[in-house]
């Protein structure tokens, strides 16, 4: 278990716009404290509704060592629980997706409908009250067709997250959007390195050919592409097609709209759009590219034509696992109107040499010889609010014990 009055001591050593004391990106108690306070007082971007596309249809996760299912119900409603049987704790789905008709947890069997209800329990006594025995609830948020789930009531608030970011998803169509493809990357690094280096794009020139061809690697503070001519001259196109530009912000939030390299339709090897049918329903060919972020561990990137979706889950002290997806229009045939390698090599390649970085990082933090370091406040701007609201997160789950 970990001393909260410790993490408090650490937290208040910790200089704003600066790298964390070392405990924080390698001790055993800070990540229990991490996954157990932190994320479970989070808004965690836990899927999409195109991966539950029938009644039945269900995912699971763990955050950290807590495992949790989404299912879609027969009344077509998604809903979130705790992976866990109200019997002796056992988890109950093992695989990743699925579908399926009743939840039947493996030990005894005990079983619950698609709704969490608990409607089969065989062998056990006379009295036991099933309506107490239903699968614990998380609560979940739907928008525009990504689920959101918080573990504990302690979350903020989501609907001034909802209402800033609806109007930018919307013309996305990712509710009626389906998975093309998804990849997992173990990184030997603290999950708090793996999204510093998410959330800046100092790196990306020197570290990001691919990308680079598409993605504006360079951007100043406020997401805002640093030759200000072609940015004012984006916002006015983005104004006529009725597309808004941003960004917005929230204490762990953050939307905005930019613009790809000159000529780029996408974000792909050669800036050439890589599915045919668009995701977005706004006419336009340079409509840049949407990306919207909530801490602690997600960010999106939507094109014309696909989005994609980076998530870091913290499997251990110096372990993180990163998932991405890709989504595409659900009319897009694969091998027939789009190649995965083709949709997903940008970002794939990219996740490599991220994984290089962040594990690089680690390494150097780990020596006798680190210290916490300046962040640049318009170039890691963005790193900069990730660190002010892991802080203020910290120590208010800290506090509260
Ligand atoms: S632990 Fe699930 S049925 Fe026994
Ligand atoms: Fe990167």
């Amino acid at each position: 278990m970990y001393d909260r009055h410790r993490i408090l001591d650490l937290l208040r050593r910790a200089k704003p716009a600066h790298t964390l004391p070392q405990p924080f990106y390698r001790d055993a108690d800070l990540y229990e404290f991490d996954v157990s306070a932190v994320f479970t007082r989070s808004w965690l971007l836990l899927g999409f509704e195109a991966e539950l596309p029938e009644p039945g249809s269900y995912l699971s996760v763990a955050i950290g060592p807590h495992p949790v299912i989404l299912v879609r119900g027969r009344d077509e409603m998604i809903r979130g629980f705790h992976n866990v049987c109200r019997h002796r704790g056992s988890q109950i789905c093992a695989q990743a997706s699925g579908r399926l008709t009743r939840i039947v947890c493996p030990y005894h069997k005990w079983t619950y409908d698609l709704e969490g209800r608990l409607v089969g329990a065989a062998r056990m006594p006379e009295g036991l009250n099933f309506v107490e025995h239903g699968l614990l609830p998380i609560r979940i948020e739907l928008l525009e067709g990504c689920i959101y789930g918080a573990l504990t009531p302690a979350a903020p608030a989501f609907a001034p997250f909802r209402e800033a970011a609806a109007p930018f998803l919307r013309p996305y169509r990712l509710a009626s959007a389906k998975l093309a493809h998804q990849s997992v990357l173990i990184e030997k690094a603290n999950w708090k390195l793996v999204m510093e280096n998410a959330r800046e794009c100092y790196h990306c020139a020197a570290w990001h050919p691919e990308l680079k061809v598409s993605f504006p690697v360079v951007f100043g503070a406020g997401f805002a592409v640093t030759d200000g001519s072609r940015s004012a001259a984006f916002v006015s196109s983005m104004g006529e097609l009725g597309l808004p530009v941003g960004p917005v912000a929230g204490p762990w939030w953050h939307v905005g709209r930019y613009p790809l390299n000159p000529g780029a339709e996408t974000v792909s090897m050669n800036g050439r759009a890589v599915v045919p049918q668009r995701l977005l329903e706004t006419n336009g060919t340079c409509v840049g590219g949407l990306r919207w972020a909530t801490d602690p561990n997600t960010f999106c990137h939507a094109v014309a034509d696909y989005a994609f979706m980076f998530a870091a889950i913290p499997t251990g002290p110096e372990e993180t696992r990163v998932v991405s997806k890709w989504l595409v229009p659900k009319e897009a045939r694969e091998g027939v109107d789009f190649s995965v390698d083709d949709l997903t090599e940008v970002w794939s390649r990219t996740n490599l040499q991220d994984r290089e970085l962040a594990e690089n990082n680690q390494r150097g933090i780990n020596g006798f010889g680190y210290r916490p370091g300046p962040y640049a406040d318009s170039a890691e701007e963005l790193v900069i609010r990730f660190n002010d609201w892991y802080r203020a997160t910290a120590a208010q789950a800290a506090e509260q014990g």
